[in-house]
């Protein structure tokens, strides 16, 4: 059977209901192979935020990396360094709902209280901003009885919204690309990596 799946180059099927096993089982192969080089993949992402929203006073590309490295500088664990670093890697492509993008990019990796700040810090930024647009600066108060409401109040104070300063540190993305390999190189959803009902602060008291 390896021999077959080794000199199929694509499957006989057009329609997914009448695909054979052996096809099944070499798209499997490839698709390992695909989701083994997801970390390049998000760091070519992270690449593309060079040219996203304009108007600040740094790009978003540079957001990312401020925001990582303050993570870094606090003492943070990796998924919180990587989560920082990835947290706005939706802007392009959902910039209504840029968070959900990087929630679901990071979930299946880290730890489930990570992946909910990321999920829910456009709602905790807006106390940073809303009240001069029109809009409610407290909306993350219907997250209070959250157990994770504290660290994304954390998250959004020490590492996103003073992440805009041309002259904040920034390492490189090549210090972060090893931390990236690693998160993403862990077994997806494994309770391991996801530890419900774990929290790790974000910073040493
Ligand atoms: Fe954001
Ligand atoms: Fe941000």
């Amino acid at each position: 059977m390896l021999d077959d799946q080794t000199e199929m180059k694509t499957v006989n099927f057009i329609q997914m209901k009448d695909g054979t096993k052996e096809e099944y089982e070499f798209l499997d192969v490839l698709e390992e192979e695909f989701v083994a080089k997801t970390a390049d993949r998000v760091l070519k992402a992270l690449e593309g935020l060079k040219h996203s929203i304009s108007g600040y006073k740094v790009t978003r590309y540079d957001h990312s990396l401020q925001s990582a490295t303050l993570a870094y500088r606090d003492g943070a664990d990796i998924d919180w360094v990587v989560a920082a670093l990835l947290h706005d890697i939706g802007d392009e492509l959902a910039p209504c709902n840029h968070d959900s993008i990087a929630e679901a990019v990071i979930k299946p990796y880290v730890r489930e209280e990570v992946s909910w700040v990321i999920r829910h810090h456009g709602i905790f930024q807006m106390v940073y901003y809303a009240h001069h647009v029109g809009k409610d600066p407290e909306a993350r108060q219907k997250y209070k009885d959250s157990p994770h409401y504290q660290a994304a109040v954390d998250f959004c104070e020490r590492w996103d919204q003073r992440a805009f300063d041309p002259d904040l540190e920034q390492l490189p993305l090549s210090f972060f690309e090893p931390m990236v390999h690693e998160v993403f190189g862990r077994e997806a959803w494994a309770e391991e990596n996801l530890k419900p009902g774990v929290q790790v602060p974000l910073y040493k008291t």
